[in-house]
């Protein structure tokens, strides 16, 4: 049976029930509008733990950009019948003011890689990933916690704040799940409209090319993409794109 927790306290008070039985916890933290990347994070936690906890907020201190906030898709319901569809056994879905009751006065920073990349065009983004991570994890008190590699800057960021902080939970990474035509799943994707989605897979083909950066770059914007960076890191090539409002992003090993 899948059970909804809307009041922090309330979670806490069945994990502590959890604990003295001696139950392993896994958990997810999404922010919703659930597909198949989110729900092969939740399968590998179903496995790898006695119980799994996934939890479902829009966190608004890590969007810079407030169209990009309130246009982000929002469908609790739909989410919480998948999750039972998995047989997922708690489901973590608090308001704004239950986790920020200190209102975002305090916060986690780092300092170095949480600069560039995706840090670079979106000023406080990562502030508010660590920030609400770090409560969530707390939270949870989970023995493993699951995050995707599509989101690569923020994994490692996440990895470098549990061991910063000797954080108990154990950070997990997951490879990023792909339509079939090898556009990465992500929740905006749902902003696309048919001509952007047709297009949309352009964007991983481009960064797989052999091609050089400036040739990709050139590549993508004939076709249409509004190109925020492009960058090689340690074997590694990132990418954020625009099609219309919707910003995309993607890496994948060299
Ligand atoms: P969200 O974008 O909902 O993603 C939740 C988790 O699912 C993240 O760990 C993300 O990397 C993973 N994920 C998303 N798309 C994926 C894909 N195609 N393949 C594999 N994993 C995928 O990332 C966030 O939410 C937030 O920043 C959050 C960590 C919840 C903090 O608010």
């Amino acid at each position: 049976m899948t059970r909804v927790f809307e009041k922090v306290a309330d979670w806490q008070r069945a994990r502590r029930e959890q604990q003295a039985r001696g139950t392993t916890l896994g958990f997810v933290p999404t922010m919703g509008a659930l597909h198949e990347g989110h729900l092969s994070l939740v399968r590998r936690s179903l496995k790898e733990n006695d119980a799994t906890l996934v939890s479902i907020f829009v966190n608004p201190t890590q969007f810079d950009d407030r169209d990009d906030f309130e246009k982000y898709p929002t469908r609790l319901e739909q989410d919480v019948a998948l999750l039972r569809d998995e047989e997922v056994d708690a489901v973590l879905a608090p308001s704004y003011d239950d986790l920020y009751r200190d209102r975002y006065r305090y916060k986690v920073s780092e300092n170095e890689f949480s600069r560039i990349l995706c840090g670079a065009s979106r000023p406080g983004h990562f502030d508010g990933v660590l920030t609400v991570v770090l409560k969530l994890l707390n939270i949870a008190a989970a023995d493993r916690a699951y995050f995707g590699e599509k989101d690569y800057q923020q994994l490692q960021l996440i990895k470098g704040m549990a061991e910063a902080f000797f954080m108990p939970t154990e950070i997990v990474a997951c490879p990023t799940v792909r339509e079939e035509d090898g556009l990465a799943m992500s929740s905006r994707n749902l902003r696309l409209s048919p001509e952007q989605r047709a297009l949309a897979p352009r964007f991983a083909e481009a960064l797989r090319s052999p091609s050089s950066l400036p040739e990709i770059r050139k590549e993508l914007e004939s076709l249409g993409f509004r190109v925020d960076y492009l960058e090689e890191i340690a074997n590694r090539r990132f990418g954020a794109v625009y099609l219309g409002e919707v910003r995309l992003i993607d890496n994948v090993v060299i």
